[in-house]
């Protein structure tokens, strides 16, 4: 504003717009997903733009999930960061919630299972399949809008089937991705990322048992 000026009414109503769009933004940036929606009027449906959500994986380097049900690694550095990721919140009382597939969900041995400290949730086609512990859906997109009502972050986290859904969505706003620098022998795979996200950040890297990975989170690129 010019020294002792008055500015114009529209340039006023210009600056409180200004201000008004870097709180949303602030806002958006700091809550990170939920109550955010974006435009997935695809996937969504008649119900509406989908709440924002993250992919947390860890992948090797030919974008390798598993075999048999199983992984093929065991990096108990990962298996924390995963825990920690998933379960820490920023505002206290709240949870996150964990969405997976059917067959995911049934390589969590029984001692472990439901993941402790988060809403666990269940995609499967099968109306009639149950699991306890956790909420069943036959639509991802269902899932999601069902569980961001009372869920600070919703965490997509496998297995390969469902990463390709969530990818396919623009609501998946963020990638957490554990990169292992090996190529083991996988049957599930983890979708091509590259084409519509960008890496954000490096988290963390380590390396067990001469195997070297890193940690880190990649954003969807602007209009992706
Ligand atoms: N490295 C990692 O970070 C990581 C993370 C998670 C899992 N994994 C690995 O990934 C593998 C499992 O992945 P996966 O791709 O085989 O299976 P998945 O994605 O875990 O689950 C597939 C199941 O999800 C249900 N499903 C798929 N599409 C659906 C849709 N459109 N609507 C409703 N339900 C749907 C179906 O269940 P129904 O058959 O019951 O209909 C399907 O069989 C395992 O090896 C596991 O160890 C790795």
């Amino acid at each position: 504003m010019p020294q002792g000026g008055v500015l114009p009414a529209n340039a006023l109503l210009c600056d409180a717009w200004q201000t008004l769009a870097t709180a949303v933004e602030t806002f958006y940036a700091r809550t990170g997903t939920l109550n955010a929606v974006t435009t997935d009027t695809k996937a969504a449906g008649a119900r509406g733009p989908l709440p924002r959500f993250k992919a947390i994986a860890a992948i090797d380097a030919g974008r390798g999930l598993g075999k048999n049900g199983d992984m093929p690694w065991h990096i108990p550095a990962d298996l924390k960061h995963f825990a920690r990721t998933t379960t820490e919140t920023r505002k206290e009382g709240m949870q996150n919630a964990v969405l997976m597939g059917r067959l995911t969900a049934e390589t969590i041995p029984e001692k472990y299972w439901p993941l402790k400290g988060r809403r666990n949730a269940v995609v499967t086609r099968n109306p009639n399949w149950t699991i306890e512990g956790a909420y069943v859906y036959t639509d991802i997109a269902d899932a999601l809008t069902s569980l961001a009502a009372e869920t600070e972050t919703l965490y997509v986290v496998g297995g390969g089937q469902i990463y390709a859904l969530a990818l396919a969505m623009q609501a998946c706003e963020e990638l957490i991705l554990t990169r292992i620098h090996k190529t083991y022998d996988c049957d599930a795979f983890f979708p091509e990322f590259e084409t519509s996200f960008e890496m954000a950040e490096e988290l963390a890297r380590g390396e067990h048992k001469g195997v070297a990975f890193t940690m880190e989170r990649w954003r969807r690129k602007p209009g992706a």
